[in-house]
C-alpha cells in the first residue's frame, strides 16, 4: 500500500474536510454539520488560511488536514483546524501533518505555535503532549458552553522578541 501524501490544501479539498467533519464525534459535539462545515471552510479558502491534506493516492481522497495561520495572538502560529479520519487514525498521519505545519512556520520564521484543544479530549491532548506541546492555560466554556479549551504551546525555535529583530 502507498503511503498517504501531504500536500499543500486546495479549494477542491472543502468537501472531503467537511464530511471528515460532520462524521467525527469530536465536532458533532461541536454541532457541526456538512453544510456548516463547508460554509466556513469556504470562507477558511477565501481569507487564504494555510493548510496542509493527507491524500490517499489510490482511493484520491483527502483523509486528514490541518489549517493553520501564521501571525496570530503574539505573532505566533495558530492551528486552527486539524483532524484525522477515523479509518486512518494511529497511523502516523497526525504527526506528519503536525510535522508539516511545523516545518513551514519554522521556515516562514515563526518561533511558537499555539492551539486549543477540549478539555475532555484525552486522546488528542495525549498525541500534542506527545509531539512537545505544553498545556499552558484554560479558556472556560469557550468555544461551546460546558466544554473548556485547553491552550496547547510550543516553541519552535528560541528567537527571542520578534521586535527586536
Ligand atoms: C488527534 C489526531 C489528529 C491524531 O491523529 P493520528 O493520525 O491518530 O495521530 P498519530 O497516528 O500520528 O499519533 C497517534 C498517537 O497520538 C495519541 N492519540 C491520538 N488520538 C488518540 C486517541 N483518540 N486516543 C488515544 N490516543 C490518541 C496516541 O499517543 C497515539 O499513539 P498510538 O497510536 O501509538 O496509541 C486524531 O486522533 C484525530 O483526528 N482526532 C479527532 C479530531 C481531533 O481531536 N482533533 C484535534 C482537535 S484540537
Amino acid at each position: 500500500m502507498t503511503a498517504p501524501i501531504i500536500r499543500p490544501w486546495q479549494n477542491d479539498d472543502v468537501n472531503d474536510i467537511a464530511r471528515i467533519m460532520a462524521a467525527h464525534a469530536l465536532w458533532q459535539r461541536y454541532g457541526v454539520t456538512v453544510k456548516g462545515a463547508t460554509v466556513r471552510l469556504r470562507t477558511l479558502w477565501h481569507d487564504q488560511e494555510q493548510g496542509f491534506v493527507a491524500v490517499d493516492a489510490q482511493a484520491g481522497k483527502v483523509i486528514g488536514f490541518a489549517l493553520y495561520n501564521q501571525r496570530s495572538f503574539g505573532d505566533c502560529g495558530y492551528i486552527r483546524l486539524f483532524g484525522v479520519d477515523t479509518a486512518a487514525t494511529s497511523q502516523g498521519l497526525g504527526r506528519r501533518l503536525l510535522s508539516a505545519v511545523e516545518t513551514a512556520l519554522s521556515q516562514a520564521g515563526v518561533a511558537r505555535l499555539l492551539l486549543l484543544c477540549a478539555e475532555w479530549n484525552s486522546g488528542a491532548r495525549r498525541f500534542y503532549e506527545g509531539n512537545g506541546f505544553a498545556g499552558v492555560g484554560l479558556l472556560p466554556d469557550w468555544v461551546i458552553d460546558g466544554t473548556n479549551e485547553v491552550i496547547y504551546a510550543k516553541h519552535l525555535m528560541r528567537i527571542g522578541s520578534p521586535l527586536k529583530r
